[in-house]
Formats: structure tokens, C-alpha cells, sequence
């Protein structure tokens, strides 16, 4: 009989193989590897500590991993003569605080980036501004200041103004949990948007529905290692990791 591989559905947008990372004698990363394919929604869960935010930042070039290679699409972004500019470019990160500039309105936010990075016009960062924040539900807001937003709105600014650069990948590190429970369901809402857009994604998460409903696939990491990753239905309906299932019954 012949041994073939299946190939995947679809096309790795971001692989990581064999990625390790220490700080000092503690070994944060061990041995990753694991990829984020093109439209899909990846989730990552875990324990505090296990290394997920380590693993985002490694991805978007903000730690330097000790071993292992990152690619996105056909370029890899751990060769050592790797554009990181470019690279951080294709890729869109949004974090727990999402430090907008308090002085600028909300589409100078937005533009910043496009107008200072991308060299795009004044007029034409501000027509894209426009279209991202009514995408995530905010387009009357552009002339406010982000004090004058709730923080689940100030969150909806931060994604437009990752989706405004046009990534290819959207990284999310635990984008609502500093939110009040109420606001996290708007900032969940343009997440599925996005996901069911075709958006790629890889979602640091501890809102296990969120997980079970968007992810198209579930990672676990335990102790700086990928432990499990599977389907969200297998991973919590059928986990046999025991560490898995411990953590889960204490998320759930
Ligand atoms: N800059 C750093 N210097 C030293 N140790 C670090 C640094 N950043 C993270 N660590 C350590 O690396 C380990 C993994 O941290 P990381 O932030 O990736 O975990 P996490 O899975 O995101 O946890 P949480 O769910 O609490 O956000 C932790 O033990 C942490 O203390
Ligand atoms: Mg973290």
C-alpha cells in the first residue's frame, strides 16, 4: 500500500515549527508546532502561564524565539535577513488594553498608522477609517476621543484599527477580558463577524463559548507545550488529556 499524506483543505497562512523560548533558565515555549490555515479561526486555550501570550508575541515578532521557524504565507519571518517591518505589517494584534492615543479622535486612531506607515493620503485613510468603524459598529463615533467611549467600544476601535492595515492574520490576546461582562458580547460579535467573514485568526480566549462556537479548531497549551488541538466539538465533548479535562472543569 502507499503511503500518501493528505493534503490539508487549505493552505497555511501562518506555520510555526519546532519554536522554543526561554527567558533566562525557564523555558516558556517548547518545541511548538502548529499552523493557522488560510480563513480558519484558531483558538487558543490554556492555563495562566502555559505560554499563549509568549506564543502570539513570537508570532508577531515582539519576542524572538531561541529555536524554530515562523513562516507567513511564503516568507519566513525567523530568517535573519526577515523584513520585520513588512512582516508586522501583514499582521494585526490586538491586545487585552487597547492603548489608543487618548489626544486623537477616534479616526485619527485609526488612520495613524495607514497615513504614517503606508504613506496612504489624509483623505483616503480617512474614507478606510470610515468603512472599518462602521464595520465593527461604530462609524458615528469617529470624531470622539476614546475617553468617551465605553472599554468594549474603545476595543472595537483597536480592531478596526488592525483591519484598517488589511492583514493577512489577526491575532487577538484576550481582547475582552478586561472589559465589564456586558460589553464583552459587542467586541465577541465583531470577532465572529470577522471570523465568518474568512478572516484568519489566531484567538488567545477564556470565553470557552466563543471558542466552542467560532474556532474551527481548539489549541490547548500546558506548560509551554501544544498539548491537544483538535476540533471544538473533540476538545470539549471528548478530551482525554487529563490536563485538558482539569482545566476545563475548572473554566466551564
Ligand atoms: N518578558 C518576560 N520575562 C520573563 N518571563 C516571562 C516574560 N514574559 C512571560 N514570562 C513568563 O513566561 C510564562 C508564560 O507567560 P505567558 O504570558 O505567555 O502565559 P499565558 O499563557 O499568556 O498566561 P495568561 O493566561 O496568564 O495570560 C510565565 O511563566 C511568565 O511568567
Ligand atoms: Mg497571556
Amino acid at each position: 500500500m502507499t503511503a500518501m499524506t493528505k493534503a490539508p483543505a487549505t493552505p497555511a497562512a501562518l506555520r510555526v515549527t519546532g519554536l522554543s523560548k526561554s527567558y533566562g533558565s525557564h523555558t516558556v515555549l517548547r518545541d511548538i508546532t502548529i499552523d493557522v490555515r488560510a480563513g480558519e479561526t484558531l483558538c487558543l486555550i490554556g492555563p495562566s502561564g502555559s505560554g499563549k501570550s509568549t506564543l502570539l508575541k513570537c508570532l508577531n515578532l515582539l519576542e524572538t524565539p531561541d529555536s524554530g521557524e515562523i513562516w507567513l504565507g511564503e516568507t519566513c519571518l525567523t530568517a535573519a535577513r526577515a523584513d520585520v517591518d513588512a512582516a508586522r505589517a501583514r499582521i494585526g494584534m490586538v491586545f487585552q488594553h487597547f492603548n489608543l492615543f487618548p489626544h486623537l479622535s477616534v479616526e485619527r486612531n485609526v488612520t495613524l498608522a495607514l497615513t504614517s506607515v503606508k504613506g496612504m493620503g489624509r483623505e483616503q485613510a480617512r474614507q478606510s477609517a470610515l468603512r472599518r468603524l462602521a464595520e465593527v459598529g461604530l462609524a458615528a463615533f469617529a470624531d470622539r476621543r476614546p475617553a468617551q467611549l465605553s472599554g468594549g467600544q474603545q476595543q472595537r476601535v483597536a480592531i478596526a484599527r488592525a483591519l484598517a492595515m488589511e492583514p493577512e492574520v489577526m491575532l487577538f490576546d484576550e481582547a475582552t477580558s478586561a472589559l465589564d461582562p456586558e460589553l464583552v458580547k459587542d467586541v465577541l460579535a465583531v470577532m465572529r463577524d470577522l471570523a465568518s467573514a474568512g478572516m484568519t485568526m489566531a484567538v488567545v480566549t477564556h470565553e470557552m463559548g466563543f471558542a466552542r462556537e467560532a474556532a474551527d479548531r481548539v489549541a490547548f497549551m500546558c506548560d509551554g507545550r501544544l498539548a491537544e488541538i483538535d476540533t471544538p466539538d473533540r476538545i470539549f465533548e471528548r478530551a482525554d488529556h487529563a490536563r485538558l479535562r482539569q482545566f476545563l472543569s475548572q473554566v466551564l
